[in-house]
C-alpha cells in the first residue's frame, strides 16, 4: 500500500466503498434485535422492546454523526469521509423506530395515532426530528448536492435542530425518572456547544 503525498497511508478501499461498509456495519444492531425479538429473547413485549432499540440507535447514530466535524477540528482525527453513511444510519434507524410505532404497535390505526399525538407532545418532538431527519437524507445525494450549491450547507444546519428536537423527544417521552435521556442530552449540548467555540483567524505576518 503505497503512502499518500501526505504522509499517511491510503486506504485500499475507495471512499464510496468504506462508507457502504460502514453502513451495512452500522445495520448490525437492528440485525441482532430482530434476530433477538424473533428468537423471544426481547422479554413480554418485543415490540416495544424493538421500537425503543430503534429509537436509541437512531439517536446514537445521530449524535456520532455530529461528533465528526469537532473530532477533526479539535482532534485533528478527519473521519469526515464517514460521515454521511452515520447520517443515513441515524435516519434508517429512526424510520425502523417510526415503523414500529405506527405500523406494528398502533397498525396504522389513525384514530389511535391522533390521540397518541394529540395527549402526548413528545410525539411531536420525535415527528419533526424524523421530518428533519427525512430531508437530510434526500438530500445527501451527489446531485443533490450539486443543485442545492451554497444552500445545501445551510439546508444541513439542521441536524443541529434534530439533535434539540430529538433530545426533548427522549427526556419527555417517559412518565417515570430516567437518568439516561439526560446523559444522551448533555452529551448532544456539548456536542452543539463546540460548534460555538469560535475559530482563531491565522495572523499574517
Ligand atoms: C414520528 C416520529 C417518532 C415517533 C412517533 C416516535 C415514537 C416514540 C415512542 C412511542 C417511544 C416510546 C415512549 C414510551 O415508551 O413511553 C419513543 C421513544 C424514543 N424515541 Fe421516538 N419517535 C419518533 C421519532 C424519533 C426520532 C427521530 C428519534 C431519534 C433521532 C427518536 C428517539 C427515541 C428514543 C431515544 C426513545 C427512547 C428509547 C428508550 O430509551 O427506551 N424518536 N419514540
Amino acid at each position: 500500500m503505497a503512502p499518500a503525498p501526505s504522509g499517511r497511508r491510503r486506504s485500499r478501499f475507495s471512499p464510496l466503498t468504506r462508507q457502504i461498509f460502514l453502513y451495512l456495519f452500522g445495520l448490525l444492531p437492528a440485525v441482532l434485535v430482530l434476530a433477538q425479538g424473533m428468537a423471544n429473547m426481547l422479554g413480554p413485549n418485543p415490540v416495544s422492546a424493538c421500537l425503543h432499540e430503534f429509537g436509541r440507535w437512531a439517536f446514537r447514530f445521530l449524535l456520532i454523526s455530529l461528533a465528526v466535524s469537532p473530532l477533526r477540528r479539535f482532534a485533528k482525527l478527519d473521519f469526515m469521509v464517514y460521515r454521511r453513511p452515520l447520517g443515513l444510519l441515524a435516519f434508517t434507524y429512526a424510520a425502523f423506530h417510526v415503523v414500529f410505532y405506527a405500523g406494528v404497535a398502533r397498525h396504522f390505526d389513525t384514530h389511535v395515532l391522533w390521540k397518541d399525538f394529540t395527549s402526548r407532545p413528545f410525539l411531536t418532538f420525535g415527528l419533526l426530528t424524523f421530518l428533519i431527519l427525512l430531508v437530510l437524507a434526500l438530500t445527501s445525494t451527489r446531485r443533490a448536492i450539486m443543485a442545492l450549491g451554497r444552500r445545501w450547507a445551510k439546508l444541513h444546519k439542521l441536524v443541529y435542530v434534530a439533535m434539540i428536537l430529538a433530545s426533548v423527544h427522549y427526556t419527555i417521552a417517559f412518565k417515570t425518572w430516567h437518568v439516561e435521556p439526560f446523559i444522551y442530552a448533555a452529551l448532544a449540548a456539548g456536542l452543539l456547544a463546540l460548534r460555538l467555540v469560535p475559530k482563531q483567524t491565522k495572523r499574517v505576518a
